[in-house]
């Protein structure tokens, strides 16, 4: 499979997993439900607000693997909005695993073919927000 190919088929994927109106609920109660520490750093949040944006950032991160103009700037730049919610790496990874759960349990077509080729995008995407936390320029969000 080609890599235009993988994304053709995780675009329709996330396409069929977001017709589930319920996909984006889904996905913020399987996350908040693994510790008190990350339900805690939503609290406070407009969250029919951070779900539109964040089905926005899914298609974003397609965008990023597509090699689409500034989509990989976009990426950084979220990951520096993120620096001030002091997260713990390992809450990115935790992030990861809900996502792919909703997107089996709402992708109808889901299988081990797709669930790697969510992983790939997502990965990539999550590397890129990392990358901007970590880094020091001044186009900084949080300072
Ligand atoms: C790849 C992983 C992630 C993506 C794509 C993502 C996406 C987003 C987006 C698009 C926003 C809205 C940004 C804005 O306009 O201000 C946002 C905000 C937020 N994210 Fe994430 N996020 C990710 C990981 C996480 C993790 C791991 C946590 C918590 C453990 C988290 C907690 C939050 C919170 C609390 C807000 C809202 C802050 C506020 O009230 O303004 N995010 N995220």
């Amino acid at each position: 499979m080609t890599r235009a190919e993988r994304l053709a088929e995780f675009h329709r994927s996330l396409e069929r997993a977001t017709a589930e109106p319920e996909f984006l609920d889904r996905f913020y109660k399987s996350f908040m439900a693994i510790s008190p520490k990350i339900q805690r750093v939503f609290e406070g949040t407009d969250m029919a607000r951070l779900k539109r944006k964040l089905k926005s950032s899914l298609h974003v991160m397609t965008l990023a693997v597509d090699d689409a103009p500034g989509a990989d700037d976009y990426m950084r730049f979220l990951g520096k909005t993120h620096r001030r919610l002091n997260l713990d790496p390992a809450h990115f990874d935790l992030w990861k695993g809900s996502l792919l759960k909703t997107a089996a349990e709402c992708d109808p077509e889901f299988d081990d073919r797709t669930q790697a080729i969510w992983a790939e995008v997502i990965g990539n995407g999550i590397e890129l927000m990392r990358a901007g936390m970590a880094s020091r320029s001044s186009r900084s969000a949080s300072e």
